[in-house]
């Protein structure tokens, strides 16, 4: 691609950058950046976009899910161990419902950066630059802490590199062992009402497990090993430059700083730096689509980002809300369909489905959020399309963020154990029961749900 390069980006306009009072001390860390060895290999990325491909046609399906914002201080054994673990948990559930492979990606290890709506923030009177990630300033409300600070790149990619590799130490030992669902909470579907069906599903794993196991054709080793994978929306496009690179001997550009960056809702324009950027990196790619993206301007964007039109290469990962999916999606889908364009067709049922509590807090309804995943998969059904992948906001804690669910959270039970910095996530419990109702529907329905 002769009229591109990692920074041609700097010639177009690029919505929610920081701004750095001190551009040498940006520039001596980017430098910096741009020396450090990359986090994932061509070799990684390329597999998943074969993988991907798969998902594309219905033959695979993509669980990609982790915090709105991971922050500095989250990075510790234990709430790594436990996002993987409820990703893993689920990742079982769906595969034993759907009776397909599925591609685990977390929204993890790089998931530093957050767009916002404001530049700044007032409470009572007092206006400071808004919080915009752990990549950029810190979440208190004081002037000290929301300042900019070009250090935290650095920090951000050293975050990212040790979450990294106790992830890889995780996924390639014992606890992946998914033969122990007898270890998983499961208390809470005692107190749904599909209870029975739901401990029918997981003696139904265990036994398909030893099965395997008996079986002998699948060795332990493998059964204890599995594949996963870093996504991230790449926003700050300073930092995604400096981990962009070209490995040895190759005419292709990668962004080696993940496997599988997106592009937000704010920042899809398409005379806009953010597609520039992504046109030239060889990575599968997301795009978070919603109520304000048109049919013409969905098609331009597929054009430029993937004018050979490679399966594998562009995931739609929809985000429309609960209400608005059934007037919106069926339009994009007859755009995508009449441009031939291969596209994997994703549902974020999270970020259409955010409103704010009488108290100011931020949160989302479970039913609400089900409902869109729900009517994703009817609306494609109906359009002889698929649904190859579902994208939540997520934690193996039990925080108290999202209202709803077998566990009948309340707006009251909010102010209990709400940690985000920025979006609700669904705590394990609420995000099992979303892999449950999805496995059960499609035991019922047939694959295509
Ligand atoms: C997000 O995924 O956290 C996000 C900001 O989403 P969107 O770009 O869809 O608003
Ligand atoms: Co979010």
């Amino acid at each position: 691609m002769s009229d591109w390069d990692p920074s041609s980006w700097r010639a177009k306009t690029a919505l929610q950058q920081p701004i750095y009072a001190d551009s040498d001390s940006l520039q001596g860390v980017l430098q910096q950046l741009g020396d450090r060895p990359p986090l994932v290999t061509r070799w990684e990325i390329d597999r998943l976009k074969t993988q991907l491909a798969l998902a594309a046609n219905g033959d695979a399906f993509l669980l990609q899910g982790g915090d709105c914002s991971e922050s500095f201080a989250a990075c510790r054994a234990d709430p790594i161990e436990k996002k993987l673990k409820v990703l893993l948990q689920m990742s079982l559930v769906l595969v034993y419902g759907l009776k397909k492979p599925i591609i685990r990606v977390g929204r993890i290890a790089g998931q530093y950066a957050k767009p916002r709506s404001s530049d700044t923030e007032t409470r009572d009177g007092v206006t400071l630059p808004s919080y915009r990630g752990d990549c950029v300033n810190r979440s208190p409300f004081t002037p000290e802490d929301r300042l900019t600070r070009p250090q935290n790149l650095l920090a951000a990619y050293e975050h990212s590199a040790q979450t990294l590799n106790y992830l890889r130490a995780l996924t390639e030992g014992g606890f992946a062992d998914l033969k122990h669902p007898e270890n998983w909470e499961l208390d809470f579907v005692s107190l749904s009402p599909q209870s029975d069906e739901y401990h029918q599903m997981v003696r139904g794993i265990g036994d398909s497990l030893n099965f395997l196991d008996v079986l002998g054709g699948v060795t332990r080793a493998e059964l204890s090993r599995v594949d996963f994978y870093t996504s991230h929306e790449a926003l700050l496009l300073a930092y995604e430059e400096a981990l962009t690179r070209q490995p040895s001997g190759e005419a292709e550009w990668y962004n080696l700083g993940t496997h599988f960056p997106w592009i937000g809702d704010r920042t899809r324009m398409i005379d806009g730096a953010h597609v520039e950027y992504f046109r030239g990196i060889k990575n599968p790619i997301a795009v978070k689509v919603g109520p304000s993206t048109t049919s013409d301007g969905l098609i331009e964007l597929l054009d430029l980002l993937n004018p050979e039109r490679e399966v594998g290469r562009m995931t739609l990962i929809c985000r429309f809300g609960a209400e608005r999916i059934a007037e919106s999606l069926p339009l994009l889908i007859a755009a995508v369909q009449q441009s031939n364009h291969p596209v994997l067709w994703s549902v974020d049922p999270m970020h259409g489905n955010t409103m704010t509590t009488e108290n100011g807090i931020k949160t989302r309804h479970f039913d609400q959020i089900l409902s869109e995943v729900r009517e994703s998969f009817a609306i494609h059904a109906r359009h002889g399309t698929i649904v190859g992948g579902i994208h939540l906001e997520l934690t193996g804690n039990n925080v108290t963020e999202c209202i709803g669910g077998a566990g009948g959270l309340s707006s009251g039970d909010l102010s209990t154990a709400y940690e985000s910095n920025v979006d609700p996530r669904l705590n394990y419990e609420q995000a099992m029961e979303i892999a449950f109702l999805i496995a059960k529907q499609a035991r019922v329905a047939g694959p295509e749900l």
